[in-house]
């Protein structure tokens, strides 16, 4: 379900600059699906990936956490979600849920959001402010 959802938005994935389409989506705790690909700039630091489309359409839908979250790539390995993504998923997802990657040729890696950032940055840093 997630796998389908995540291979349908990866088409329509923005993408003339890198040509390297991406998609991703997400289960959230209510059992709502929302996705995401990735949507490219010319001025390309301001492109965006899939991972964060998917988790701005949960939020702008009323969702808040990630049950599980799936992402693919026409890749020769399973693409794992870049630094910055990985912290957004943390925000909205607890350590133990299930990021799936998956190649479009049928490979797949499941990491879990914790294998994917030890040691990541959280509000209990900011705890002197
Ligand atoms: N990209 C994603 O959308 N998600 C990832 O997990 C890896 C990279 C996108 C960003 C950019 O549009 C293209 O892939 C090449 O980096």
């Amino acid at each position: 379900m997630l796998k389908e959802a995540a291979t349908a938005v990866r088409l329509r994935a923005y993408a003339p600059y890198s040509r390297f389409k991406v998609g991703a989506a997400l289960r959230s705790t209510s059992g709502s699906i929302h996705v995401g690909c990735n949507v490219e700039n010319v001025a390309y630091p301001e492109g965006t990936c899939a991972e964060a489309g998917a988790i701005a359409a949960m939020i702008a839908a009323g969702d808040t956490r990630i049950a599980e979250l799936h992402v693919i790539a026409d890749s020769p390995t399973p693409v794992p979600p870049c630094g910055g993504c990985r912290q957004k998923i943390a925000e909205f997802a607890d350590p133990d849920v299930k990021v799936v990657l998956h190649t479009t040729d049928g490979a797949s890696r499941t990491l879990t959001v914790a294998e994917l950032l030890p040691g990541l940055f959280t509000a209990a840093h900011m705890a002197r402010t």
